[in-house]
């Protein structure tokens, strides 16, 4: 869960919650500037059985049946909500380093490089802040995305390596191709061609200006649900959905990385602002 957006904390499990626009059918002055049913993007296959939803329950521990016990806990005291879908997930190598959230994902690439190191930027990425035009109770709220991605792993490792690391654009580890370490910027400027790292490749495409990163923030999770079902619960917040996560999600189509992914579900939501009590009503304390 990012730092701040979280709602409650009972036990060992943090439980958060994002409203979908359909929440607010009935009160259409109080819905977010910006929220929307997710659309459907190039090369997606939606099964809206877990797509969309009016509200996203977030539920987070270190312990499975902790994660279980306050799930089954949170229909029987909401009688009224009905689950349109769940999805489990996990975040191997999970750790904190120089102040960004890592974890290693399905494909074995380390991801959360290029998220903000301090909670300033963090802020600056993806809190709703006055004066942009949303409704009062929104402001110091984020809009988060999920895309249920599933990934064809096998394909993936037929595939040596390097040209994994060439179709991402960094080294499994999170070293730039350049030589450049993780935490540093690449010199994209002085490889026009894409030699070093190919102009297609997942990071030259998600953050093509070094100086003006995507205003997002990213944590994604993995998950693994048999049958070869397998792969990211993507997941990031931001103050503008266009901005953010539109913009982003459009310079990728054409990625080398499209054929190794299928996006089946998800959806966009909003996060309300820390200590807002109506929507912290919603959650058992
Ligand atoms: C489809 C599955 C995806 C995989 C396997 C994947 C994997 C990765 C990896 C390994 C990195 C490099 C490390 C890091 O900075 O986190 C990365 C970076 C990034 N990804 Fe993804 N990603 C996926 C989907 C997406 C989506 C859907 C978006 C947004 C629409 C996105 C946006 C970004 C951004 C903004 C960066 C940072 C680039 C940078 O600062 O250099 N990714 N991703």
């Amino acid at each position: 869960m990012v730092k701040g957006f979280g709602r409650a904390r009972e036990g060992n499990v943090n439980a958060g919650i994002g409203l979908g626009s359909s929440f607010f059918s009935e009160a259409p002055a109080l819905r977010p500037r910006h929220l929307k049913p997710m659309p459907s993007f190039s090369g997606d296959l939606l099964d809206e059985s877990q797509t969309h939803g009016d509200a996203l329950v977030y539920l987070e521990s270190g312990s499975a049946a902790d994660l279980e016990d306050a799930a089954r806990r949170l229909l029987s005291v909401m009688p009224v909500w009905r689950q349109r879908w769940k999805i489990g997930g996990f975040r191997k190598e999970n750790r904190t380093q120089g102040g960004k959230w890592l974890a290693r994902n399905p494909f074995h690439f380390t991801e959360g490089f290029g998220n903000p190191d301090s909670e300033r930027e963090v802020v600056d990425r993806a809190v709703v802040v006055p004066g942009q035009g949303e409704p009062d109770w929104a402001e110091g709220g984020s809009y988060q995305v999920i895309r249920i991605v599933r990934f064809a792993t096998d394909l993936w490792d037929r595939d040596s390596v390097d040209e994994q690391e060439r179709i991402i654009g960094r080294r499994r580890e999170g070293r730039w191709l350049d030589g450049t370490p993780g935490e540093e910027q690449p010199n994209f400027a002085a490889d026009l061609h894409g030699k070093a790292t190919p102009l297609d490749s997942h990071v030259r495409l998600a953050a093509p200006d070094r100086r003006n990163p995507p205003p997002m923030v990213r944590r994604s999770y993995s998950y693994d649900r048999g049958d070869g079902d397998s792969g990211l619960i993507f997941s990031c917040f931001q103050r503008d959905l266009v901005q953010g996560f539109e913009t982003v999600q459009r310079r990728l189509e054409g990625e080398s990385l499209a054929k190794y992914v299928l996006t089946i579900g998800g959806g966009y939501f909003f996060v309300p602002p820390p200590g807002d009590s109506w929507t912290e009503s919603l959650l058992p304390s």
